[in-house]
């Protein structure tokens, strides 16, 4: 059955935010809205500017979600192969999706416009075949349609072992090569309209960092810490990242209840934003001119009194009023 949530959308309450921080001498008005229901460990927002629709996922729940903000309509695609880290979309092929399950990356045929219960996929190639507890994270893909993606350590217990995980550059050829080793949780990238500044987060480091990026070689050097959490007030660990056509960054902080505006050339906070809900996990630019910010949050693994506290954490929200657009997702280009 279709769940239909538009019923949400109207009913959302909007929130008018008070932007913290502020950049011409006077605050902006930002509105966030609730855009889904609350599910669980919602990450990885890519949006698709061919069909106007906002991929997630839903990691430990095994599901790929697509939100049409016309009617506020989300369908599902379970993922039986396991937890899904990331979804991008095909170059080309609007009914097939690239994914992360597991430790494998996966071909997902899905038009998106059911539910889809049993879901066919294809395993394309695997990482960190060298050992066997950890599992495909946050990723993007690159101008030249090649697909970054990271690895973490499978949570035990709330607990996460460090120094696990691997930052990897897949092309159509489909071998995955090393760009960041050892990292731990690795999570937000992006890179500047430039194309030549690669921007990524190790989420336990508290840090967000950046190197010179050749677009040619898809090859990254030169790390510099552009923003750091401990120097701050700050609360949580930075999580999914965006960035915006004036080169500012766009950081989910996860255990913070903020989406922060940095500015990595002079590592200025510009501004913060509040999220009704603790674990902002990811954060990405939609709409028709890629206006509104959305940001998915984490429900995961709540206690029943935890839930009825926070009703909205899994939850999709959309920011307009930011005064900011981003730059179009790529899509993997794969060789078919
Ligand atoms: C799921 O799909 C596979 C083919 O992709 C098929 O063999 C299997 O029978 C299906 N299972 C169910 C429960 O429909
Ligand atoms: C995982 O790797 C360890 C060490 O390499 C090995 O002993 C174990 O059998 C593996 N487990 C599975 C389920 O493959
Ligand atoms: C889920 O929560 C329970 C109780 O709060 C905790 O014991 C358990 O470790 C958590 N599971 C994970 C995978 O974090
Ligand atoms: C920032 O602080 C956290 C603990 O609060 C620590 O784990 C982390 O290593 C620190 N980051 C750096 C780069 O030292
Ligand atoms: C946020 O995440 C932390 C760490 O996983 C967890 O302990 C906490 O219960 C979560 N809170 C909410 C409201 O999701």
């Amino acid at each position: 059955m279709r769940r239909v949530i538009h019923k949400y959308v109207l009913l959302a309450s909007v929130l008018v935010a008070l932007v913290h921080g502020r950049r011409h001498g006077w605050e902006h008005r930002v509105s966030v809205n609730r855009v889904t229901d609350a599910f669980g460990l919602s990450e990885g927002p890519h949006w698709d500017q061919r069909t106007q629709k906002l991929y997630f996922v839903d990691i430990t729940n095994q599901y790929i979600r697509r939100l049409d903000p016309a009617t506020g309509e989300v369908n599902s695609a379970y993922i039986k192969h396991g937890p899904v880290g990331v979804v991008v979309t095909v170059d080309d092929t609007p009914d097939k999706l690239v994914a992360g399950s597991g430790r494998d990356v996966i071909l997902v045929s899905w038009d998106g416009d059911e539910n889809e219960a049993n879901t066919t996929i294809e395993v394309l190639c695997s990482v960190d075949t060298d050992r066997n507890q950890t599992r495909i994270n946050d990723g993007k893909v690159d101008s030249h349609g090649r697909f970054w993606l990271g690895t973490m350590a499978n949570e035990v217990n709330g607990q996460v072992s460090p120094n696990e995980g691997t930052l990897y550059r897949i092309d159509d050829k489909l071998e995955p090569k090393t760009e960041v080793t050892p990292v731990s949780i690795s999570n937000g990238l992006a890179w500047d309209k430039e194309d030549n500044k690669f921007y990524y987060i190790d989420s336990p480091t508290r840090q967000v960092v950046g190197y010179d990026y050749d677009p040619q070689a898809g090859t990254i050097s030169n790390k510099k810490v552009i923003f750091d959490l401990n120097k701050t007030e700050l609360q949580g660990v930075p999580d999914g990242m965006t960035i915006d056509t004036d080169g500012n960054l766009w950081v989910a902080l996860f255990g913070g209840h903020h989406v922060i505006h940095v500015n990595p050339k002079t590592g200025k906070l510009l501004r913060k934003v509040k999220i009704p809900a603790e674990n902002v996990t990811s954060v990405t630019f939609g709409g028709p001119l890629l206006e509104t910010l959305y940001v998915t949050t984490s429900g995961y693994n709540l206690t029943a009194q935890q839930r009825k506290t926070t009703p909205y954490a899994g939850a999709v929200f959309a920011l307009k009023g930011l005064g900011a657009r981003g730059i179009l997702a790529n899509s993997f280009k794969m060789n078919q």
